[in-house]
């Protein structure tokens, strides 16, 4: 095992079996190994640097009906919310004020966001921080439309694969969504410029060993410059509310795996991680992560944004926040920067 994983460290590199072999039989001293390996590849691209991402969920409206998640459509329980383009700067400033220099705004797919309105709302942001980064996480639009994002300013985006398994992509999603539209809009984000994140959940519905290692082979061939992975929750008002939850163990495995594969890649602890183990943070870095995301969002609408059952919102926005923050990671031998952070592999070709 110890060979193999070498073998992965040195190639960043394995087969379809060889990865199925790790992922099934790997003890936990080996694992503690992985999780070294990758913590060094990690350091030897970014240093012992964690960065910081201020998240701004800005509408829990979604068109879509996706069997995993809270917010879907079909979910009639949920109390709607948008933040209008003030809002959203206002969550900035509290995130530029401490230090943060990169802003992601997610949301649901939310046809009252029509292109004018979020090119409105990039160029805001863009005129307002010059110095930042603008991420998105808006899920499935045309070409044109993530060129228009990308012209006001915007800078990456996030587009979950979810699973690069055809069936199994048809049974955590309804008809009107496909795999093959998923990579199609990956392909377009990268090619208008962005630094383009995939990722999948961890433990989801109907997962096997074999998807998981489709992600990981379509992962290393796609060269995301983001990855977001994190273990699946059930989510109470879904129709995977009986599904158990993903694996905290596998989800830190699989961390370290992706770190591997594409060394330069940008790695957050996910809140997912969080939720699911309450050291999460600190063990998605030790695994080789090198992000974490603290949410900004207004507290009066976080408990709206629910994903899943008991998503943690632990950032309080407060100066004594990051404060504890910067301990907790220089605990584990970490530092928190206010660098913008972007993927070293994209900063060398631009
Ligand atoms: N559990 C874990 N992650 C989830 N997501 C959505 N629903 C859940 C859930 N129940 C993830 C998806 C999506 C991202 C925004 O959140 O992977 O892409």
């Amino acid at each position: 095992m110890k060979n193999l994983i070498d073998k992965l460290r040195k190639t960043q590199c394995l087969s379809a079996d060889e990865l199925k072999f790790l992922i099934e039989n790997i003890s936990d001293e080996e694992l503690c190994y992985l999780h070294k390996c990758a913590r060094e590849v990690a350091i030897e691209n970014y240093g012992n640097k964690v960065f910081v991402r201020g998240l701004i969920e800005f509408t829990n409206y979604c068109k879509n009906n996706c069997y995993y998640c809270g917010i879907r459509a079909g979910n009639k329980c949920v109390s709607r919310y948008r933040l209008e383009k003030q809002d959203i700067l206002d969550c900035c400033k509290q995130g530029y004020d401490l230090g943060f220099r990169t802003f992601v705004l997610q949301g649901g797919e939310d046809l009252y966001f029509t292109d004018e309105k979020m090119v409105d709302i990039i160029s805001a942001v863009r005129e307002t921080y010059p110095d930042c980064a603008i991420t998105l996480s808006v899920g499935e639009k045309p070409f044109d439309t993530y060129k228009k994002y990308f012209e006001a300013g915007a800078n990456r985006f996030l587009l979950r694969h979810e699973t690069a398994d055809e069936k199994h992509y048809s049974k955590l999603h309804p008809e009107n969504l496909t795999l093959e539209n998923r990579f199609q809009c990956l392909k377009n984000l990268k090619e208008i410029g962005f630094q383009t994140g995939c990722g999948f959940m961890v433990g989801s519905p109907y997962q096997t060993t074999e998807h998981i290692v489709k992600d990981l082979l379509f992962i290393k061939e796609f060269q995301p410059e983001m990855v977001g992975i994190g273990p699946f929750l059930p989510h109470k008002d879904t129709p995977f509310k009986d599904s158990p939850g993903g694996s905290v163990r596998l989800t830190l495995m699989l961390l370290s795996i992706i770190r591997l594969l594409v060394p330069s890649v940008l790695l957050p602890a996910t809140t997912a991680l969080n939720t699911a183990d309450e050291n999460g943070r600190e063990n998605g870095i030790l695994a080789g992560a090198n992000v974490i995301m603290p949410n900004l969002s207004p507290n009066s609408v976080r408990e709206k944004y629910m994903l899943y059952d008991g998503k943690v919102s632990s950032f309080d926005e407060s100066a004594e926040e990051i404060e504890h923050l910067k301990k907790v990671m220089k605990n584990i031998g970490y530092e928190i920067t206010c660098d913008r952070g972007d993927n070293k592999r994209f900063v060398k070709e631009k």
